[in-house]
């Protein structure tokens, strides 16, 4: 990833020690970015700092407090030195149980964030990246999905956190001089080549290649192939796997974009997909291949709330933010299957 080095430029990365964020703080520390993490650690371990530090060589700030602590949150942004941008990762994402208990993710989801906004607001703080998601467009009438298709009713109560969310971020823009770019990923997945961070869902996972990975080292019994029925070429759904490094390059080019004074609007939305959709199947297969395992997996009933097929026309940040997905299938199944083993190495050395 070409770039102008970033010297002493603070960003602070919220929910920093989680998936997404580990690895964006990777990518923009090795941009020449100062990081200054906050999380709570709801999901995620304070040993992920460490982890960052031994990848970068650079061991980025650390706040263990929770978002929704609007006092703290409006005073940490007001005592960073130099803070010329904040990156927000920091909320609740699993789909089920934000059916089971909305206002848990109405309330972590929009209050931190409203916090985070205030916080700017109140130091004049310019610059936001927010993490949004494909979900915002539920089942798109058009495939591949573009930025201007409708954001339709929301699938679930996690869905709906991400729509309102964005809507806050347009109005605040409005009033108070805030530049904001919110990322729509796709299906984010894989590993830091290094496999010293990666994914780390608590529990039994729900997404798709986690649930690879801990079926093949023996975790899971097998993997359930929610529905193979669908209108799609093998008859299980499609989605746009993106790998989780690439994700991370785009925030470093979407903040540089903003800090630089680039951007066309102050509020710009873009797709974060490889613009490719690949099968359940063909995800196992590419597992499969990489791995040279054979994955024990069944073929079942469609999942509640699952959509068909969705992946993204991604043409509006290759354009504009000059970012490109540039790692595929194979090397997503690669990293993540490297990261699953490195953690079952843990695992033995915690039990020796
Ligand atoms: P993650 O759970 O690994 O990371 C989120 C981090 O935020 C965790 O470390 C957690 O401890 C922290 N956090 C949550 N609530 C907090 C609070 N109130 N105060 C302080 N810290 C808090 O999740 P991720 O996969 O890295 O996702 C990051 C962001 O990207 C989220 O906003 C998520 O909704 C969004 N997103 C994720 C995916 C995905 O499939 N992983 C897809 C699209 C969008
Ligand atoms: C992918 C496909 C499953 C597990 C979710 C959120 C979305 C976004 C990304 C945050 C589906 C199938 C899965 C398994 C399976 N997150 N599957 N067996 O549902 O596309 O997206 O994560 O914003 O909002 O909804 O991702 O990885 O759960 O599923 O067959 O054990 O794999 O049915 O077709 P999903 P996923």
């Amino acid at each position: 990833m070409a770039q102008t080095p970033q010297r002493n430029r603070k960003i602070l990365v919220t929910g920093g020690t989680g998936y997404i964020g580990s690895h964006t703080a990777v990518a923009l520390q090795e941009q020449g970015f100062d990081v200054v993490i906050v999380d709570n650690l709801s999901n995620s371990h304070a040993g992920v700092v460490d982890r960052i530090a031994a990848i970068t060589g650079a061991r980025p700030g650390f706040h263990q407090f929770d978002l929704l602590d609007r006092e703290r949150t409006v005073a940490l942004l007001g005592a960073v030195p130099g803070l010329c941008g904040i990156i927000h990762f920091a909320a609740y994402k699993a789909v089920g149980e934000s059916m089971k208990d909305p206002l848990l993710y109405y309330r972590n989801n929009l209050v931190s964030l409203m916090n985070i906004l205030e916080g700017m607001r109140a130091h004049r703080i310019a610059n936001l990246v927010f993490s949004s998601s494909c979900t915002v467009y539920g089942q798109p009438d058009e495939l591949p999905v573009r930025e201007t298709s409708p954001v339709k009713e929301a699938w679930s109560a996690y869905g709906s956190t991400k729509q309102i969310s964005e809507e806050m971020i347009r109005f605040s823009v409005r009033a108070y001089g805030i530049r904001a770019i919110a990322l729509r990923y796709f299906n984010p997945v894989g590993a830091h080549e290094s496999a010293r961070i990666g994914e780390f869902p608590r529990g039994i996972p729900n997404n798709l290649a986690p649930f690879i990975t801990q079926t093949a080292i023996g975790l899971r019994e097998e993997l359930e192939v929610f529905g193979s029925d669908y209108q799609t070429p093998d008859g299980t759904a499609v989605r746009d796997f993106i790998h989780v490094v690439d994700l991370a390059n785009a925030h470093v080019l979407a903040v540089a974009r903003m800090i630089e004074g680039r951007t066309r609007s102050d509020f710009e939305v873009y797709n974060l997909g490889t613009g490719k959709g690949t099968s359940v199947l063909e995800a196992i297969r590419s597992f499969e291949k990489v791995s040279g395992r054979k994955l024990k997996y069944r073929l079942v009933g469609r999942r509640t709330g699952d959509i068909e097929q969705v992946w993204a026309d991604a043409s509006l940040a290759n354009r504009e933010l000059g970012w490109r997905a540039e790692r595929g299938l194979d090397e997503m199944m690669e990293s993540a299957w490297k990261w699953e083993q490195a953690l079952a190495g843990e695992r033995a050395d915690e039990r020796a």
